[in-house]
Protein backbone atom coordinates (compact mmCIF):
# COMPACT_ATOMS: atom_id res chain seq x y z
CA UNK A 1 0.00 0.00 0.00
CA UNK A 2 1.90 3.19 -1.27
CA UNK A 3 0.68 6.45 0.46
CA UNK A 4 1.44 9.76 -0.46
CA UNK A 5 1.51 12.25 2.59
CA UNK A 6 1.29 15.85 2.43
CA UNK A 7 1.64 18.75 5.27
CA UNK A 8 0.82 22.12 4.81
CA UNK A 9 -0.28 23.24 8.20
CA UNK A 10 2.24 26.73 9.12
CA UNK A 11 5.58 27.26 7.03
CA UNK A 12 6.46 24.15 5.88
CA UNK A 13 5.52 22.44 2.76
CA UNK A 14 6.12 18.56 3.30
CA UNK A 15 5.92 15.84 0.79
CA UNK A 16 6.58 12.06 1.35
CA UNK A 17 5.97 8.44 0.16
CA UNK A 18 5.21 5.35 2.63
CA UNK A 19 4.97 1.54 1.45
CA UNK A 20 3.03 0.01 4.14
CA UNK A 21 3.07 -3.32 4.92
CA UNK A 22 -0.14 -4.32 6.48
CA UNK A 23 2.36 -5.02 9.55
CA UNK A 24 4.63 -2.54 11.64
CA UNK A 25 7.20 -2.85 8.92
CA UNK A 26 6.86 -0.14 6.06
CA UNK A 27 9.51 1.93 4.97
CA UNK A 28 9.31 5.95 4.12
CA UNK A 29 10.41 5.53 0.54
CA UNK A 30 10.83 9.40 -0.02
CA UNK A 31 10.36 13.05 1.72
CA UNK A 32 10.95 16.48 0.24
CA UNK A 33 10.37 19.46 2.73
CA UNK A 34 10.45 23.33 1.35
CA UNK A 35 10.72 25.59 4.98
CA UNK A 36 9.44 29.40 4.62
CA UNK A 37 11.61 30.24 7.03
CA UNK A 38 13.80 32.65 4.67
CA UNK A 39 10.35 34.08 3.55
CA UNK A 40 8.69 35.17 6.43
CA UNK A 41 11.69 36.22 8.31
CA UNK A 42 11.61 39.59 7.41
CA UNK A 43 8.46 39.90 9.38
CA UNK A 44 9.32 38.40 12.51
CA UNK A 45 7.02 35.60 12.16
CA UNK A 46 4.63 34.02 9.75
CA UNK A 47 2.33 35.51 7.22
CA UNK A 48 -0.46 33.23 6.84
CA UNK A 49 -1.18 34.80 3.54
CA UNK A 50 2.49 34.48 2.23
CA UNK A 51 2.86 31.30 3.57
CA UNK A 52 -0.89 29.82 1.64
CA UNK A 53 0.83 30.94 -1.40
CA UNK A 54 3.80 29.72 -1.06
CA UNK A 55 2.75 26.02 -0.47
CA UNK A 56 1.08 26.55 -3.88
CA UNK A 57 4.44 26.88 -5.62
CA UNK A 58 5.66 24.20 -3.65
CA UNK A 59 3.54 21.00 -3.91
CA UNK A 60 3.71 19.70 -7.59
CA UNK A 61 7.75 20.63 -7.87
CA UNK A 62 7.97 18.69 -4.15
CA UNK A 63 5.77 15.82 -5.40
CA UNK A 64 7.57 15.29 -8.42
CA UNK A 65 10.68 14.97 -6.37
CA UNK A 66 9.56 12.36 -4.30
CA UNK A 67 8.29 10.67 -7.10
CA UNK A 68 11.84 10.65 -8.47
CA UNK A 69 14.01 9.87 -4.99
CA UNK A 70 11.27 6.81 -4.56
CA UNK A 71 11.05 5.87 -7.86
CA UNK A 72 7.26 5.89 -7.79
CA UNK A 73 5.18 6.52 -10.49
CA UNK A 74 1.66 8.78 -9.64
CA UNK A 75 -0.09 5.65 -10.61
CA UNK A 76 0.79 2.84 -7.85
CA UNK A 77 -0.51 5.70 -5.09
CA UNK A 78 -2.85 4.04 -3.40
CA UNK A 79 -4.51 6.76 -0.85
CA UNK A 80 -3.30 10.40 -0.14
CA UNK A 81 -2.99 11.62 3.32
CA UNK A 82 -3.13 15.22 4.49
CA UNK A 83 -2.82 17.35 7.21
CA UNK A 84 -6.34 18.60 7.77
CA UNK A 85 -5.39 20.40 10.67
CA UNK A 86 -4.76 22.41 12.91
CA UNK A 87 -2.99 24.99 11.53
CA UNK A 88 -3.55 27.99 9.24
CA UNK A 89 -6.54 27.64 7.21
CA UNK A 90 -5.20 29.29 4.09
CA UNK A 91 -2.67 26.90 4.52
CA UNK A 92 -4.63 23.73 5.22
CA UNK A 93 -6.68 24.43 2.44
CA UNK A 94 -3.99 24.34 -0.05
CA UNK A 95 -2.70 20.92 0.88
CA UNK A 96 -6.66 19.84 1.56
CA UNK A 97 -6.98 21.12 -2.19
CA UNK A 98 -4.15 19.34 -3.93
CA UNK A 99 -4.99 16.36 -1.94
CA UNK A 100 -8.79 16.05 -2.55
CA UNK A 101 -7.81 16.93 -6.43
CA UNK A 102 -5.16 14.85 -7.12
CA UNK A 103 -6.49 11.58 -4.90
CA UNK A 104 -9.84 12.08 -7.36
CA UNK A 105 -7.99 12.17 -10.34
CA UNK A 106 -6.41 8.77 -9.21
CA UNK A 107 -9.27 7.47 -8.48
CA UNK A 108 -7.96 6.99 -4.65
CA UNK A 109 -9.35 7.42 -1.13
CA UNK A 110 -7.57 10.45 1.07
CA UNK A 111 -6.98 10.22 4.99
CA UNK A 112 -7.13 13.39 6.66
CA UNK A 113 -4.83 13.61 9.82
CA UNK A 114 -4.34 15.40 12.58
CA UNK A 115 -1.16 17.52 12.61
CA UNK A 116 -0.71 16.18 16.23
CA UNK A 117 -1.21 12.69 15.31
CA UNK A 118 1.51 12.62 12.83
CA UNK A 119 4.12 14.56 15.46
CA UNK A 120 2.85 11.53 17.98
CA UNK A 121 3.76 8.87 15.93
CA UNK A 122 6.79 10.44 14.10
CA UNK A 123 9.03 8.44 16.31
CA UNK A 124 7.88 5.34 14.79
CA UNK A 125 9.54 6.01 11.56
CA UNK A 126 13.15 5.77 13.32
CA UNK A 127 15.06 2.77 13.15
CA UNK A 128 14.51 1.97 16.67
CA UNK A 129 10.92 2.78 17.22
CA UNK A 130 8.86 2.50 20.59
CA UNK A 131 5.51 0.02 21.02
CA UNK A 132 2.35 0.94 21.97
CA UNK A 133 1.67 1.99 25.04
CA UNK A 134 3.72 4.76 25.91
CA UNK A 135 3.55 8.21 27.31
CA UNK A 136 4.18 10.89 24.53
CA UNK A 137 5.56 14.40 25.55
CA UNK A 138 4.11 16.44 22.59
CA UNK A 139 6.06 20.02 22.42
CA UNK A 140 5.17 21.81 19.24
CA UNK A 141 4.89 25.86 18.15
CA UNK A 142 1.51 25.17 19.34
CA UNK A 143 0.70 22.56 21.66
CA UNK A 144 2.32 21.27 24.93
CA UNK A 145 0.88 18.06 26.31
CA UNK A 146 1.28 14.26 27.79
CA UNK A 147 -0.64 11.67 26.31
CA UNK A 148 -1.24 8.39 26.71
CA UNK A 149 -0.89 6.52 23.81
CA UNK A 150 -2.61 3.57 23.37
CA UNK A 151 -2.93 2.57 19.38
CA UNK A 152 -3.36 4.38 16.16
CA UNK A 153 -6.11 6.91 16.97
CA UNK A 154 -6.16 5.69 20.82
CA UNK A 155 -4.87 8.97 22.88
CA UNK A 156 -5.60 9.71 26.20
CA UNK A 157 -4.87 13.53 27.48
CA UNK A 158 -3.16 13.43 30.55
CA UNK A 159 -2.22 17.02 30.78
CA UNK A 160 -1.83 20.12 28.94
CA UNK A 161 -0.39 23.78 28.82
CA UNK A 162 -2.79 26.41 30.72
CA UNK A 163 -1.36 29.46 27.82
CA UNK A 164 1.52 29.32 25.46
CA UNK A 165 3.20 26.43 24.05
CA UNK A 166 6.69 25.41 25.10
CA UNK A 167 8.22 26.03 21.53
CA UNK A 168 5.72 29.35 21.75
CA UNK A 169 7.68 30.69 25.01
CA UNK A 170 10.70 29.97 23.52
CA UNK A 171 9.78 31.47 20.22
CA UNK A 172 8.77 34.85 22.38
CA UNK A 173 11.35 35.15 24.59
CA UNK A 174 13.74 34.77 21.70
CA UNK A 175 12.13 38.00 20.24
CA UNK A 176 12.66 39.58 23.62
CA UNK A 177 16.54 38.90 23.77
CA UNK A 178 16.50 40.41 19.86
CA UNK A 179 16.89 37.20 18.31
CA UNK A 180 15.10 36.28 14.97
CA UNK A 181 12.70 34.05 13.49
CA UNK A 182 12.12 31.25 14.36
CA UNK A 183 13.36 32.15 18.02
CA UNK A 184 13.45 28.27 19.10
CA UNK A 185 16.84 27.20 17.79
CA UNK A 186 18.96 30.79 18.03
CA UNK A 187 17.72 30.65 21.36
CA UNK A 188 18.66 27.49 22.59
CA UNK A 189 22.10 27.97 20.37
CA UNK A 190 22.80 30.75 22.63
CA UNK A 191 21.62 29.41 25.81
CA UNK A 192 24.53 26.71 25.55
CA UNK A 193 27.20 30.07 25.93
CA UNK A 194 25.29 30.77 29.20
CA UNK A 195 26.77 29.76 32.37
CA UNK A 196 24.31 27.89 34.69
CA UNK A 197 22.59 29.20 37.62
CA UNK A 198 23.83 32.37 36.59
CA UNK A 199 19.94 33.59 36.40
CA UNK A 200 17.14 31.46 38.19
CA UNK A 201 14.02 31.43 36.92
CA UNK A 202 10.89 30.25 38.47
CA UNK A 203 9.88 26.67 37.46
CA UNK A 204 6.05 27.02 36.87
CA UNK A 205 3.50 24.48 38.05
CA UNK A 206 6.54 21.80 38.44
CA UNK A 207 5.07 21.02 41.96
CA UNK A 208 1.60 21.59 41.01
CA UNK A 209 0.31 17.78 41.36
CA UNK A 210 -0.91 17.81 37.89
CA UNK A 211 0.18 16.98 34.74
CA UNK A 212 -0.48 20.54 32.99
CA UNK A 213 2.07 23.37 32.13
CA UNK A 214 2.14 27.06 32.17
CA UNK A 215 4.74 28.67 30.23
CA UNK A 216 3.71 32.29 29.85
CA UNK A 217 5.08 33.92 33.60
CA UNK A 218 8.50 32.69 32.14
CA UNK A 219 8.48 35.14 29.08
CA UNK A 220 7.64 37.58 31.59
CA UNK A 221 9.99 36.86 33.89
CA UNK A 222 12.75 37.02 31.27
CA UNK A 223 11.23 40.46 30.21
CA UNK A 224 11.54 42.36 33.50
CA UNK A 225 15.58 40.73 33.95
CA UNK A 226 16.19 42.56 30.27
CA UNK A 227 14.41 45.58 31.49
CA UNK A 228 16.29 45.26 34.72
CA UNK A 229 19.65 45.52 33.05
CA UNK A 230 20.60 49.54 32.07
CA UNK A 231 22.63 48.08 28.89
CA UNK A 232 23.14 44.05 27.72
CA UNK A 233 26.35 42.02 27.12
CA UNK A 234 26.48 39.02 25.07
CA UNK A 235 26.94 37.50 27.92
CA UNK A 236 24.16 38.53 30.13
CA UNK A 237 21.83 37.59 27.14
CA UNK A 238 23.43 34.04 27.04
CA UNK A 239 22.98 33.65 31.09
CA UNK A 240 19.47 34.39 30.90
CA UNK A 241 18.52 32.08 27.72
CA UNK A 242 20.26 29.65 29.75
CA UNK A 243 18.29 30.56 32.61
CA UNK A 244 15.43 30.60 30.57
CA UNK A 245 15.72 26.69 28.95
CA UNK A 246 17.01 25.30 31.89
CA UNK A 247 13.34 26.38 33.28
CA UNK A 248 11.17 24.93 30.73
CA UNK A 249 13.44 21.79 30.82
CA UNK A 250 13.40 21.31 34.08
CA UNK A 251 8.95 21.50 33.86
CA UNK A 252 9.25 19.36 31.00
CA UNK A 253 11.66 17.10 32.30
CA UNK A 254 10.00 16.68 35.62
CA UNK A 255 6.05 16.90 34.42
CA UNK A 256 7.04 13.68 31.58
CA UNK A 257 8.60 11.28 34.41
CA UNK A 258 5.71 11.40 36.29
CA UNK A 259 3.53 10.67 33.87
CA UNK A 260 5.50 8.51 33.18
CA UNK A 261 5.27 6.68 36.69
CA UNK A 262 1.72 7.36 36.82
CA UNK A 263 0.68 5.58 33.66
CA UNK A 264 2.89 2.64 34.95
CA UNK A 265 4.20 2.06 31.50
CA UNK A 266 8.31 2.36 31.30
CA UNK A 267 8.27 3.68 27.34
CA UNK A 268 8.34 8.13 26.77
CA UNK A 269 7.97 9.30 23.38
CA UNK A 270 9.18 13.08 22.35
CA UNK A 271 7.78 14.65 19.50
CA UNK A 272 7.34 18.17 17.84
CA UNK A 273 9.70 20.67 17.16
CA UNK A 274 11.20 21.40 20.73
CA UNK A 275 11.80 17.95 21.07
CA UNK A 276 15.08 18.94 18.38
CA UNK A 277 16.35 20.77 22.01
CA UNK A 278 19.66 19.36 22.66
CA UNK A 279 19.76 19.95 26.80
CA UNK A 280 15.93 18.58 27.10
CA UNK A 281 17.34 15.83 25.65
CA UNK A 282 20.40 15.76 27.71
CA UNK A 283 18.17 15.94 30.63
CA UNK A 284 15.69 13.43 29.42
CA UNK A 285 18.08 11.05 28.81
CA UNK A 286 19.98 11.13 32.05
CA UNK A 287 16.35 11.29 34.43
CA UNK A 288 15.28 8.44 32.74
CA UNK A 289 17.79 6.25 33.01
CA UNK A 290 17.83 6.76 36.65
CA UNK A 291 14.46 5.85 36.50
CA UNK A 292 14.57 2.67 34.49
CA UNK A 293 12.64 4.42 31.54
CA UNK A 294 13.42 4.45 27.72
CA UNK A 295 13.25 7.47 25.98
CA UNK A 296 12.44 7.76 22.06
CA UNK A 297 12.73 10.82 19.78
CA UNK A 298 12.18 11.03 15.95
CA UNK A 299 15.25 11.76 13.80
CA UNK A 300 16.06 15.03 14.11
CA UNK A 301 14.51 15.76 10.42
CA UNK A 302 11.31 14.31 11.46
CA UNK A 303 10.95 16.14 15.04
CA UNK A 304 9.86 19.59 12.97
CA UNK A 305 6.92 19.70 10.67
CA UNK A 306 7.43 17.03 7.50
CA UNK A 307 5.27 15.36 4.89
CA UNK A 308 6.86 11.73 6.22
CA UNK A 309 4.91 11.71 9.55
CA UNK A 310 1.85 12.41 7.63
CA UNK A 311 2.25 9.86 5.10
CA UNK A 312 3.00 7.49 7.69
CA UNK A 313 -0.24 8.51 9.87
CA UNK A 314 -2.31 7.59 6.78
CA UNK A 315 -1.06 4.32 6.28
CA UNK A 316 -1.16 3.42 10.00
CA UNK A 317 -4.88 4.92 9.89
CA UNK A 318 -5.59 2.43 6.77
CA UNK A 319 -3.80 -0.67 8.53
CA UNK A 320 -5.91 0.01 11.52
CA UNK A 321 -9.53 0.19 9.28
CA UNK A 322 -9.76 4.12 10.51
CA UNK A 323 -10.96 7.08 8.53
CA UNK A 324 -9.93 6.57 4.64
CA UNK A 325 -12.90 8.93 2.57
CA UNK A 326 -13.55 8.92 -0.74
CA UNK A 327 -11.85 11.94 -2.74
CA UNK A 328 -14.04 14.96 -3.27
CA UNK A 329 -15.80 16.51 -0.72
CA UNK A 330 -13.27 18.29 2.16
CA UNK A 331 -13.17 20.85 4.47
CA UNK A 332 -9.96 21.39 6.83
CA UNK A 333 -10.28 22.02 10.62
CA UNK A 334 -8.18 24.77 11.92
CA UNK A 335 -8.96 24.70 15.19
CA UNK A 336 -9.44 21.18 16.19
CA UNK A 337 -8.38 19.01 19.60
CA UNK A 338 -6.88 15.61 18.96
CA UNK A 339 -8.65 13.54 22.10
CA UNK A 340 -12.50 14.06 22.32
CA UNK A 341 -13.50 15.05 18.84
O1 LIG B 1 6.52 20.94 15.55
P1 LIG B 1 6.92 22.22 14.94
O2 LIG B 1 7.85 22.20 13.76
O3 LIG B 1 5.69 23.06 14.46
C1 LIG B 1 4.49 23.12 15.11
O4 LIG B 1 3.65 22.20 14.85
O5 LIG B 1 4.34 24.07 15.90
O6 LIG B 1 7.56 23.07 16.12
C2 LIG B 1 8.07 24.34 15.92
C3 LIG B 1 8.51 24.90 17.26
C4 LIG B 1 8.91 26.35 17.17
O7 LIG B 1 8.30 27.05 18.24
C5 LIG B 1 10.42 26.32 17.31
O8 LIG B 1 10.95 27.48 17.87
C6 LIG B 1 10.61 25.13 18.22
O9 LIG B 1 9.65 24.19 17.75
N1 LIG B 1 11.97 24.56 18.15
C7 LIG B 1 12.84 24.55 19.18
C8 LIG B 1 14.04 23.96 18.70
N2 LIG B 1 13.85 23.64 17.38
C9 LIG B 1 12.57 24.01 17.07
N3 LIG B 1 12.70 24.97 20.44
C10 LIG B 1 13.75 24.80 21.26
N4 LIG B 1 14.94 24.25 20.89
C11 LIG B 1 15.12 23.83 19.63
N5 LIG B 1 16.29 23.29 19.27
ZN1 LIG C 1 4.01 20.59 14.02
Amino acid sequence: MLILGIESSCDETGVALYRGDGGDGGELLAHALHSQVAMHEDYGGVVPELASRDHIRRLIPLLRQVLADGRCALAEIDAVAYTQGPGLAGALLVGAAFAEALATALGVPTVPVHHLEGHLLSPLLSRRPPRFPFVALLVSGGHSQLMRVAGVGQYELLGETLDDAAGEAFDKTAKLLGLGYPGGPALAELAERGRRDEVQLPRPMLKSGDLDFSFSGLKTAVLTRVRELPTISDQQRADIARGFQDAVVDVLVGKSLRAVALSGLRQLVVAGGVGANRELRRQLDAAASRAGIVVFYPELEFCTDNGAMIALAGALRLQAGLAGKPAGAFAVRPRWPLTGS
